[in-house]
């Protein structure tokens, strides 16, 4: 009678995991839509082929990649909002306890200090949930009052606000602002830095073109 039990409880138990484990993945299929339709809207040929990609990326096997570092980073990053945001942000913030979150300092070409201020999780590449060697795309946090420096690299780049805002300086243009719903987008080897003031930053970013970190530069 007692096995009996236990079994039931356990099927119970099975049954409530595979419902949470669907919510979770239809959660994230709508993060890759709404990543899709930013993309769609972007005014760059880049910016479509990744929303196709995106479009035709079958989510229905993808596994979370939860790290130690997923649910400290998921609470600082959920701790962060603006009056205005995306949807995005709240469809991540849903299931930012499962993700990959981590700290770059892009293979030591960063120092230790601007390191610790920033924050981010992959969603496309080659080492991450949904497979690509052509594309890398993910969320990004930037503390408030942090300067980037200037730097270049090979990949066509593209950064999106979804909550608070920054300033960014392309080559020797001059300095925008750039707030929710924007795009900052950096051709292959343009330099470019930004900053955040009293507000952080979260974007979404993509990468397209050579996405190996070998050329990227920085000028401290
Ligand atoms: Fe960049």
């Amino acid at each position: 009678m007692l096995n009996l039990m236990r079994k039931k409880t356990l099927k119970i138990h099975s049954f409530f995991g595979r419902i949470k484990k669907m919510k979770e993945k239809k959660i994230f299929q709508n993060c890759i839509g709404l990543l899709a339709d930013i993309y769609a809207k972007e005014d760059n040929i880049e910016g479509k082929n990744t929303a196709n990609f995106l479009l035709g990326a079958d989510c229905s096997s993808i596994n979370f990649t939860e790290n130690h570092n997923s649910k400290s980073y998921s609470k600082i990053f959920n701790s962060y909002s603006s009056k205005e945001e995306h949807p995005l942000v709240q469809e991540v913030r849903k299931i930012s306890h499962l993700l990959p979150w981590y700290q770059s300092d892009c293979e030591g070409r960063l120092d230790e200090e601007l390191k610790k201020q920033m924050i981010m999780t992959e969603l496309v590449g080659p080492n991450s949930i949904i497979y690509s060697s052509q594309y890398e795309l993910g969320i990004y946090f930037q503390f408030p009052n942090v300067s980037y420096y200037s730097r270049r690299h090979p990949a066509e780049e593209t950064f999106f606000t979804l909550s608070g805002k920054s300033f960014w300086k392309i080559e020797e243009k001059k300095e925008v602002e750039s707030f929710v719903g924007d795009y900052i987008h950096h051709p292959s080897m343009a330099s470019h830095s930004n900053r955040t003031s009293d507000e952080h930053l979260i974007a979404c970013w993509r990468w397209s073109g050579d996405i190996s970190l070998e050329g990227y530069k920085n000028f401290k």
